[in-house]
């Protein structure tokens, strides 16, 4: 019996091209939706669509920096799909490292990509879901949305404002039919990482930071990055119909100490 569920769900992914938003983007059509996958990487976004089923994920390229893009970009995939159930806001950058030579592009970059985005598009997605009579939608945070981080405050701060949107969704609009959660991945394996861990540093000094905060990790091992999408997966589904404003923390223990 192939998997079904999140059959004939229509969906959309920020950061849809690479590592844990396309493991999410593959899985989620194995099990029956139909999604578009939004990303600014045009050469990795073709190549996931033809690693899916065919016909069950489309590619809306944009960058998510820019406000208006990634309202455009949101909206191209509800008419890509017909209607918007599922929105999951996964794209992501390393924030810059410490705080005191902090320039105000690197923040602005920062906090236009991970929180700026995810605001802008969970307006449009509330809008688009309301007419739809209910849906559901997923952020994915951080381990560093949870405890502060000492690579990067930046980072932190925009992982952190995820669940306050995330709360603050969750309450305005369960009436409405629509449940809103975050994931928290501890560190996973995708292109993200070596640059997460090396924020500044040379590659030995990446790897001591790396065994460092494996040893800090109760499971004793990074996450794959299909092990944050089943967690999403879930999430998303019908089976976690009466969950909503949780941070889920997918982390192998870590924020446990
Ligand atoms: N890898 C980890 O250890 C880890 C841990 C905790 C949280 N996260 C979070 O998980 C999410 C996914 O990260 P990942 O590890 O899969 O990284 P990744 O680098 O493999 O994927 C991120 C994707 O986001 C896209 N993206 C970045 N900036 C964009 C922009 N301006 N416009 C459009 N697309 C853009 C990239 O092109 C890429 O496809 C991020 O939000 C990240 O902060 C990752």
């Amino acid at each position: 019996m192939s998997p079904t569920r999140l059959k004939d769900k229509c969906v959309a992914i920020t950061g849809g091209a690479s590592g844990i938003g396309a493991e999410g983007v593959l899985l989620f059509a194995r099990e029956g939706a139909r999604v578009v996958a939004i990303d600014r990487d045009r050469d990795a976004l073709d190549a996931v669509v033809h690693q899916a089923p065919p016909g069950s994920v489309k590619a809306v390229v944009a960058d998510l920096a820019d406000p208006e893009a990634a309202c455009a970009a949101l909206a191209e995939a509800a008419r890509l799909l017909g209607r918007l159930d599922v929105f999951w806001g996964n794209a992501g950058v390393v924030g810059p490292a410490g705080i005191e030579d902090l320039t105000l592009a690197d923040y602005a970059n920062a906090e236009a990509i991970n929180l700026r985005a995810n605001v802008l598009m969970a307006g449009e997605a509330v809008r688009l879901m309301r007419a739809a009579s209910g849906g559901a939608m997923l952020f994915t945070s951080s381990i560093s949305g949870l405890v502060g981080s000492r690579k990067s405050p930046v980072y932190a701060v925009t992982k952190h404002a995820l669940l306050g949107l995330t709360r603050s969704l969750a309450i305005a609009h369960g009436a409405h039919g629509i449940r809103v959660n975050a994931i928290c991945p501890g560190i996973t394996e995708t292109p993200m990482l070596p640059h997460a861990m090396g924020r500044g540093l040379d590659t030995q000094a990446m790897e001591k930071n790396k065994a460092d905060h494996l040893a800090a990790i109760p499971l004793g091992r990074a996450a794959e990055a299909s092990e944050i999408a089943r967690a999403a997966l879930w999430l998303v589904s019908d089976e976690a119909s009466y969950v909503t404003g949780v941070a889920l923390p997918v982390d192998g223990g870590y924020t446990c100490g």
